[in-house]
This record gives structure tokens, sequence and C-alpha cells, in this order.
């Protein structure tokens, strides 16, 4: 999602991206607030206060990590931004440490806090308290082979967890993903979007609140599942969000007139959530016949799939043709954000 965040944060922020690798953009935005915090296609927002690619997986990254958490921030100005979008906490600040680590290292993640720990104790107030819960600030290290980077957190839970989608089931997307199919799809006020597999409307409250975090209106949403209990679901998520309209349908067959969608976001069946009793191929083809039915002669369609490659196959079938494609991960494993159009 990198490319997709990168484009979200330059245009809402300004500033400049300074680099990205996986899970990760590093960007200096024109002010440092509130603002960050409505980003809708990352899970955390940091302050970066030392980064390195120059761990060893050796017991001496524990020095290095002391003693760049030591020396090389400046705290007190990275405190003082923190405050700007976070009040300064009445009383002695309550913090906590996290520390996330991935590769062959001849240490423990719990050596890597310690090292963490200690160099902060060489720059923090001593009368800080630590905290496990509720804690004011957040130091944050995060270890991926030979990278490591520490921050400060500026984002909360409800950055990731939305509090909107209170109706969760099997397959369902993750908030941020959806955000970004939802960038992709370039929506306009007064669009007419559609997921004709809508399971419980992940898309379509992600992309409401897309178009209302850019300031740019309101769009009219439809969407349909074959299982009841999903569009159950979908109508009690979308409801805090001023509601849509959901049918019982089957996508290969949608009731809807020719030519009166702006947009579709669909999360198709992929791997072994798929049931419905005929091949992947066939079923692509046979929604995707629909989707360009449905479709405004400029509209689009993006689609999220694990099977890329049978999507692509089935597309052209369908009339409908790939323009643009952005590769995720979903839960570890690799999937294609494909954009179509009727072609
Ligand atoms: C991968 S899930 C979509 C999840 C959804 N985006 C969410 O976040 O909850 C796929 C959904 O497609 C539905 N589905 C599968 N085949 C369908 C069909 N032929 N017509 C309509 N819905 C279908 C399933 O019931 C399931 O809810």
């Amino acid at each position: 999602m990198e490319e997709i965040s990168s484009a979200e944060i330059s245009q809402r922020l300004g500033g400049e991206i300074l680099r990205t690798a996986p899970g990760l953009v590093v960007f200096r935005p024109d002010r440092i607030d509130r603002e960050l915090l409505e980003l809708r296609t990352v899970e955390d927002v940091f302050l970066l206060a030392w980064g390195s690619d120059g761990l060893t997986y050796r017991a001496k990254d524990l020095d290095f990590i002391e003693k760049w958490t030591a020396t090389k921030p400046d705290w007190a100005k990275l405190l003082a931004l923190h405050h700007a979008v976070h009040p300064k906490p009445k009383g002695t600040p309550g913090y906590w440490l996290v520390v996330q680590q991935a590769g062959k290292h001849v240490y423990q993640r719990q050596s890597a806090r310690q090292a963490l720990a200690r160099g902060l104790g060489k720059t923090i107030h001593p009368k800080w308290r630590f905290v496990e819960e509720n804690a004011d600030i957040e130091f944050w290290l995060t270890i991926e082979g030979t990278q490591a980077i520490c921050g400060l957190r500026l984002s909360t839970r409800e950055m990731r967890h939305r509090t909107w989608k209170r109706e969760h089931r099997a397959a369902s997307l993750r908030p941020v993903v959806a955000a970004g199919m939802a960038w992709q799809a370039d929506l306009q006020a007064g669009m007419v979007v559609l997921d004709p597999m809508c399971g419980a409307g992940t898309l379509l409250g992600e992309a409401r609140l897309m178009l209302q975090a850019h300031g740019r209106g309101k769009l009219q949403l439809m969407g349909g599942d074959v299982d009841l209990d999903a569009i159950e679901s979908a109508r009690l998520n979308l409801r805090s969000l001023g509601g849509g309209e959901f049918f019982r349908w089957d996508a290969r067959k949608l009731p809807v007139a020719e030519h009166c969608v702006d947009r579709i976001l669909c999360n198709l069946p992929f791997g072994i959530t798929y049931g419905v009793g005929e091949d992947l191929g066939a079923l692509y083809t046979r929604s995707f016949r629909e989707m360009r039915r449905v479709l405004k002669s400029h509209g689009l369609a993006v689609v999220l799939t694990s099977e890329a490659a049978i999507a692509r196959e089935s597309a052209p079938a369908a009339r409908m043709k790939p323009v643009a494609s952005c590769r995720v991960r979903i839960l570890g494993q690799p999937a294609t954000m494909l954009t179509l159009r009727p072609g």
C-alpha cells in the first residue's frame, strides 16, 4: 500500500515523501497537527526519532540501539511536536515501550526493549512513570533484519480499528485496504458506488469516509451479497455513516439498470473462502460482465483478488480492460488491486 499511502499523504498534507519500504512511508509534512490522524490509508503514524540500516544481527546491535536512542534524536523537540497532536499531559507523563522484531538476530525482542529503555533512561525525565495502559507517550522500536526504526507514536488504536465497523465477518477486509481501493477509484461527489459482493460493507463505508475526509461531498451507495447475514451486517455498519441501499442478489445477475453506476468496488472471493460452486474464472467473467453492463462508459471498477492472473484472463471476455494494478499484502498473503474500465 506504500504507493497509495504516499499519494494520499502528498495530496492531503503536502511536504515531501523521503523514503518508502515495505509497510513504511517516511515523509516530512508541511506541518504537524491532528490532520495527520485523518489519513485513511495508513494504520499508524509516528514521529521518527532515529532510523538505521546498520543492524548486524549480533549482540552489538543492543549497544547501537541504546546509544542511538540516547544521542541521535532531539527528544525535547519531538515531545513538543507530540504535544501539537496530543495535548501535554497534566502531571507526570506515563510512558510505554513497544518493540517489534523480525529476523534471525542472536538477541531476543526483550533484550532490544531493555536496550531501548536504557537509551531512553539517559534522556527522559527520571520522574516519568512506566505504565502498561493508557500511556501518554508510546516509544516504538521496529526491527526488521538490518533495519531499525524508532519513533513516538502519534496515532491511537482508532486509526486502524475504525469505530464505525461494529459487525465483522470472516474474510472481511481490513479498513485501510478498503480505503486504499477507494483511493484508487478516484471518487467524486454525487457518484453512484456499487459493491456487488459487499460482505460487511467495509468498502462502501470507507468509500464514503474517504470522500468526507477530503471534503468532497457525498456518494450514493449500493451493495448486495448472496448471503442475507452479510447484508444485515452491512446495513448495521453503514447506519452510523448515513446508510445505503442493500439487496440480496447474485453478482452474476445484478437487478440493476444498465450504465447507471460510476464506480464499482469489490473484494472478489478467492482462495479457501471461495465456495460458490463454479470455477473462479467463470465467476470472475460473469461478474465482470455484469460490472460492465451496469457501469457508465467512463466508469471504473477496482477489484481485489489474490488470483490476479485469473482476473486478467477473465476480463477480456467481459470487455473489461485492466488499466492499473497495485500489489498489496493481506494477512501476509500477496493480493492485487486491479482497476478495470469498460473496454
Ligand atoms: C471476500 S468477501 C467480501 C468481504 C467484504 N469486502 C467485507 O469487507 O466484508 C466476498 C463476499 O462475496 C459474497 N459472494 C460470493 N459469491 C457471490 C455472488 N455470486 N454474488 C454475490 N455475492 C457473492 C460472499 O457471500 C462474501 O460476503
